[in-house]
């Protein structure tokens, strides 16, 4: 094999990354809510699906108003999850499996019944009362700005006690902190390396780019359209200000005193522009080692869409920066709920796991992708989301996605013995883990082979990425590292669609519907079955084609 000097990549480059939502993954004691003792006993599943690491929603102590996303203990275990030895062992257990285990941080605000925050708002004077955002109203009990909260209303909230408001980008329960304050900073640097000297291999950081807001809280300009009044403002003042770039600086440059710690941040923005303003918090490599943006998440199922916002995220983020690509997480609606119909979602969970598996840049699954979980309908008296209750009968609750992981078709779905906190997925007999196991045709056993490609094609994880011009319907692209070259072929519509493989070279299967592992395709027009997939390697190269592909790609500008 050839050394090139370049074998080693860190793992959170060559890895797949999978998202827990601790509440809804497996309960152990039968209390209706799954916990760290459920994750560990589910360790070999995880490793047999092949994942390298697991990033956990907040498991810190926690009023759970914003279910865990409000903190009132940064070094503690939440006890509905479990005790830090709880911690310890699953740290233990997954690093024996070689699985990485990366915490949720939030930074941007804690619980309003955290220490702090109780001693902040206990007088004017108190030490604490700066490391939130604390200002007298205008005239009349106004507030200072016309900030809203991105869960409904202002983002001011009116302390009877000492007769000022305190900042709330989220909820009334979770005050922002104020990280203009050096105290703030170096008590959250505390914290991080607290929990990289336990083992914990990195942190998501929650709301990133909301840390340090305007210092003279200016207004933020307003626009015409969208649906909340949060919606309808630029936020140009209480997001993305040049200091929280210098904050994340000095957080990776603290993490890097570790061996092999990642930094992934969920640096939301709105179109346009929102994945550029998300690529500037790898300020060159020494800001986060990853970024959520957010396009992909938010394409429409077409070629061109998704080409589209994959072609920008792509190329916002040349080396030492990397790409993610994920097309779920607890905020969102499940993937299949989204792009796809009962007829065509076993198709269409193979095309959204091989698009995110395949391309370059590290892949987010979300717990239940796997095996195709759908969203839930929630019943008003089940709620849980704040923002579904807020915000009801709007369609903008979090519950749906976040319900039970569907282990097999006994009561509950197997995740709990008794009632779960949120509604299990009435088809949880058909749609479930032990099932998708003996069906070798199911969707987990399509992520399965494409996770286990990646560990074995190199061009998979290392190589470059780069579009085939296809025909309407089909997203296609090479990837290829030291004359390796893998071609994936995916197509976005429910009809057979004509889809052009690289000439020159002969070409075969490595996954695919339609054709068999290890079938050769010549190179030419190939017919894609409806919502059909095709990997395949090129094999014996000739360095004539190679040749004129460089020259066409340099033509290309790329
Ligand atoms: C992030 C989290 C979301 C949470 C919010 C406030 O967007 O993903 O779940 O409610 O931050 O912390
Ligand atoms: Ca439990």
């Amino acid at each position: 094999m050839a050394m090139t000097g370049d074998e080693s990549r860190p793992w959170w480059q060559e890895g797949v990354i999978y998202q827990i939502y601790p509440r809804s993954f497996a309960d152990s004691n039968g209390d209706g809510i799954g916990d760290l003792r459920g994750i560990t006993q589910r360790l070999d599943y995880l490793r047999e699906l092949g994942v390298d690491g697991l990033w956990l929603s907040p498991i810190h102590p926690s009023p759970m108003f914003d279910f865990g996303y409000d903190v009132s203990d940064y070094r503690g275990i939440a006890p509905e999850f479990g005790t830090l030895d709880d911690f310890r062992t699953l740290l233990a257990e997954a690093h024996a499996r070689g699985i990485r285990i990366v915490l949720d941080l939030v930074l941007n605000h804690t619980s309003h019944l955290h220490p702090w925050f109780l001693e902040s708002r206990s007088s004017r004077e108190s030490p604490k009362r700066d490391w939130y955002i604390w200002h007298d109203g205008r005239g009349g009990g106004q507030p200072p700005n016309n900030w809203q909260a991105a869960f409904g209303g202002g983002a001011w909230e009116w302390d009877e006690a000492t007769r000022q408001l305190y900042l709330h980008s989220f909820l009334v329960e979770q005050p922002d902190l104020n990280w203009r304050n050096p105290a703030v900073e170096q008590a959250m640097m505390e914290i991080v390396a607290y929990w990289l000297d336990m083992g914990v291999d990195g942190f998501r950081l929650d709301v990133i780019n909301w840390l340090v807001k305007d210092e003279q809280l200016r207004d933020n300009p307003t626009k015409l359209l969208g649906r909340r009044p949060y919606d309808r403002q630029r936020h140009i003042y209480d997001r993305n200000r040049p200091e929280t770039i210098d904050v994340v600086r000095r957080l990776r440059a603290l993490v890097d005193r570790w061996p092999e710690r990642m930094l992934v941040g969920e640096v939301y923005n709105e179109p346009p522009g929102n994945s550029s303003l998300s690529a500037e918090y790898c300020a060159g490599g020494e800001g986060l080692h990853l970024a959520f943006d957010f396009s992909l998440l938010y394409a429409s199922w077409s070629a061109e869409d998704f080409g589209r916002v994959i072609d920008t995220w792509d190329g916002l983020l040349p080396e030492p920066c990397w790409p993610t690509w994920t097309l779920g997480n607890h905020d969102q609606r499940r993937i299949l709920s989204r792009y796809a119909s009962e007829s065509n979602r076993l198709a269409r969970g193979r095309v959204a796991s091989t698009l995110v598996l395949t391309l370059r840049g590290t892949p987010f699954l979300y717990y239940g992708e796997e095996i195709g979980m759908l969203d839930v309908k929630i019943p008003r008296a089940r709620l849980q989301d704040p923002l579904a209750k807020a915000y009801w009968p709007l369609p903008v609750g979090r519950d749906p996605a976040r319900t039970p992981m569907q282990w097999s078709a006994a009561a509950h779905a197997g995740f709990s013995t008794v009632e779960p906190w949120l509604p299990v997925h009435p088809e949880y007999t058909e749609i479930n883990v032990e099932r998708a196991e003996a069906d070798p045709g199911s969707l987990l056993h399509w992520y399965r082979r494409v996770i286990r490609l990646r560990r074995e094609e190199v061009a998979l994880r290392r190589g470059t990425y780069r579009r085939l011009p296809q025909g309407s319907g089909v997203l296609g692209y090479v990837r290829e590292h030291e004359g390796e070259r893998v071609a994936v072929l995916l197509n976005f519509e429910s009809r057979p669609r004509p889809a052009a493989l690289p000439t020159g070279a002969s070409w075969r299967v490595l996954a695919a519907s339609g054709h068999r592992v290890g079938d050769r395709i010549a190179g030419g027009t190939i017919e894609l079955e409806p919502d059909g997939v095709l990997v395949a390697k090129a094999t014996a190269p000739q360095a004539r084609t190679l040749g004129s592909e460089a020259r066409g790609r340099a033509a290309a500008g790329r």
